[in-house]
């Protein structure tokens, strides 16, 4: 028996439960693994709501952790026993202090990433990868505007974005987190809860707009980030922390110039062993060199899930978090 957070229907943060479980042995292609940090994720608000639905209940939620390898299924190679690895994405089931896992999700660890770096950094920093160089590809003279810039993935953005010679506008819910995005490299920094972010873009550009947006509040920004680009330019609207936005005519985008919008998720760009790894490793390469740094804002216990995502859903966590099985 181990422990674990298990959902058995859906609702807030007390449907979090600490329970025990058992563990299967690995079957053919699988590892069980022992966590040592798990990744706490706005996504996972959206499973224990079920705004995505969930697999089934009762089911573990999360979706970034890492951990040592404990047991290898029969005739697996490529993945040994005390092996350190993580994963970020599907299958569900990182709040678990132990648990069996298919191993072609797995990344390596290299001896640079730290457990706890890893489990705060995988899913947010390839997020943040594929952003900026699949999505849409940022370069030396690109304006970009990143919302909720002092959250996890945003932390992220801006620094690399930063690196790659983009001018970089923020956007933060309160004066804490604008110094803090301040201090990331951001080049400007909107509170777009006391200021019209659109007014304040439009005067940052002088009025050209900026090439692409970073949107992963959704509801509440989603026409103001239309507004905010040049013409040509491309909406990626990544997340919903604020609920999904509403239908849209497409004509929306033709009369503000040429506009694109684009909803990507990172497992559809990670779905292919190669891309997985290629995300992670430019990621790894950028912690390791210094470029991008991933504060982990806020600690809790495992068992203390509930604590977490009351802080994350109330505005109150900045940079990642990390559960502590
Ligand atoms: N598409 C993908 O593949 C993918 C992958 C990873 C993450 N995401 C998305 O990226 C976003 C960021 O994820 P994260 O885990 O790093 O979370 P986070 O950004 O650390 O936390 C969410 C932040 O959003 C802002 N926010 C604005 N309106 C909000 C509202 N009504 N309720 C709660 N927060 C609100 C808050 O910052 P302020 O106080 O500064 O406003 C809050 O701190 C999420 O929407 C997530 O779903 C998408």
């Amino acid at each position: 028996m181990v422990k674990a957070i298990r959902i058995h229907k859906a609702g807030g943060p007390e449907e979090l439960k600490w329970e025990d479980i058992d563990v299967p042995e690995p079957g053919e292609g699988e590892v069980r693994i022992k966590h040592t940090a798990v990744g706490l994720n706005f996504i996972d608000i959206y499973f224990r709501k079920a705004i995505y639905p969930p697999p089934g209940y009762p089911f573990i939620p999360g979706m970034e952790a890492a951990g040592v390898v404990t047991a290898v299924g029969p005739g697996l190679t490529g993945c040994k026993v005390g092996d350190r690895v993580a994963c970020a994405g599907r299958p569900m089931g990182a709040y678990a202090e132990e648990r069996v896992i298919p191993a072609n999700v797995l990344v390596p660890l290299p001896d640079n990433i730290s457990d706890e770096l890893a489990a705060a950094s995988l899913l947010k920093g390839m997020t943040a990868h594929i952003l900026l160089r699949r999505v849409f590809k940022v370069e030396k003279g690109h304006r970009i505007l990143v919302h909720a810039a002092a959250g996890g993935v945003g932390q992220i953005l801006v620094q690399w974005a930063h690196s790659l010679g983009a001018t970089v506008i923020g956007t933060a819910g309160s004066e804490e987190k604008i110094k803090l995005v301040k201090d990331l490299g951001a080049d400007h920094v909107i509170n777009y809860k006391t200021q019209d972010f659109v007014q304040e873009v439009r005067n940052i550009t002088n009025g050209a707009g900026v090439h692409v947006v970073y949107d992963s509040v959704g509801k509440d920004t989603f026409y103001g980030s239309l507004d905010c680009l040049a013409p040509l330019g491309t909406l990626a609207v990544f997340g919903a922390s604020s609920g999904a936005p509403e239908p849209f005519s497409i004509s929306e985008l033709a009369k503000r110039g040429s506009l694109s919008v684009t909803r990507p998720s990172l497992m559809d760009y990670t779905k292919t062993r190669e891309d997985l790894l290629t995300s992670a490793g430019e990621l790894f390469q950028m912690l390791a060199g210094g470029l991008v740094k991933v504060s982990v804002g806020n600690r809790f216990p495992l068992g203390e899930a509930q604590k977490a995502h009351e802080a994350l859903e109330g505005r109150h966590t900045t940079g990642s978090t990390v559960l502590v099985p």
